[in-house]
């Protein structure tokens, strides 16, 4: 099945005699193959008399051996998964040795903070799960998340995207949308030795959402930004190379150390904004984050500090 979607990845046409010599079969079982693919990985694959097959948009799929000579850290490529933070979990319960890194081309029940789902269609995003030893404690911890949006950001600056930005604590919009998210997850006992699971998930060639996708946030795409399509395994070349370069630089000196890139990079700095804590709604005006990573308000002029996992930002209509 994949030896027919990497020929058909062009977007170009190919004979059913082709696609069939490729993989050894009849011209005939061609379309059932294909078809299957299609009902797979919700693809739409056009037919046309004399022509041959062509994917409906080209694709640019993940490389096992691109990936793996890109990344210090031992990868499992898979095509499709429910979540590759679920399974990276499950790798961790079975008794997989961090660290190690698991991404998918599909994601079935991806999921996004506070509960919400996160868009994971075949071939067209990254969906991408890091999983690290944390033995230092809380410390090894604080402002992680942000850290990870810092390293993101690089990569989708050296993809061109230099309008992107972060929101507290660890959304990456463009213009106001959507490009990527963060959703750390913890296994173990933070105080003592545990493992953490960084899953990433970033809008890279993604053009539409499909039939009976609803994305509840505006959202955009390195494809949208940058105006053609992306090579996806040198975007994750270029993403291991930035967390490697800052989890190392938070590994020895801490958030401290970032936190003033941090918030140069920040997009609601010093903007009026509404703190969502489950059913409170606390307004203030961002003053930046500590040195945990935390959220610095000014509330009717005394500062306040905020952190924690279910917090979430939206800007004050007058800001
Ligand atoms: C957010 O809501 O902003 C966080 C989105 C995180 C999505 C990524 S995709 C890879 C990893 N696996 C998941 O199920 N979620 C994260």
């Amino acid at each position: 099945m994949q030896s027919l979607l990497r020929l058909l990845q062009d977007g170009q046409f190919h004979s059913g005699e082709e696609l069939g010599a490729a993989v050894g079969v009849s011209r005939a079982a061609i379309w059932k193959r294909l078809q299957a693919l299609e009902a797979e990985f919700d693809l739409q694959i056009h037919k046309v008399r004399g022509r041959g097959y062509r994917l409906e948009a080209p694709l640019s799929l993940l490389d096992s051996d691109s990936l793996c000579a890109s990344s210090i850290y031992p990868i499992t490529l898979l095509q499709q998964v429910d979540s590759t933070n679920a399974q990276a979990m499950r790798h961790l319960a079975s008794g997989a040795v961090p660290p190690f890194l698991i991404i998918a081309e599909q994601q079935t029940a991806g999921r996004g903070r506070r509960g919400r789902s996160w868009a994971s269609p075949f071939g067209e995003n990254l969906y991408y799960s890091l999983v690290l030893r944390v033995s230092g404690g809380m410390r090894q911890l604080e402002g992680l998340s942000l850290v990870v949006g810092l390293a993101l950001l690089q990569a989708l600056r050296d993809a061109g995207v230099n309008e992107a930005g972060l929101k507290w604590p660890n959304d990456l919009l463009v213009g106001g949308r959507k490009i990527a998210g963060i959703l750390l997850e913890l296994s173990g006992d933070p105080a003592d030795v545990c493992h953490v699971v960084i899953g990433i998930g970033v809008n890279i060639n993604m053009r539409v959402t499909r039939l009976g996708e609803v994305i509840d946030q505006p959202w955009t795409s390195l494809r949208q930004v940058v105006g053609e399509q992306v090579d996806r395994n040198a975007f994750v070349a270029s993403l291991n190379r930035q967390l490697e370069r800052y989890l190392h630089l938070h590994q020895a000196e801490g958030f401290a150390a970032l936190r003033e890139q941090w918030e140069a990079s920040h997009l609601w700095q010093g903007r009026a904004v509404v703190l969502a804590a489950g059913a409170q709604a606390i307004h203030g005006r961002v003053l930046g984050v500590d040195d945990t990573g935390a959220l610095r308000l000014d509330i009717d002029g005394q500062e306040k500090v905020f952190s924690g996992g279910e917090l979430s930002l939206r800007l004050h209509d007058d800001s």
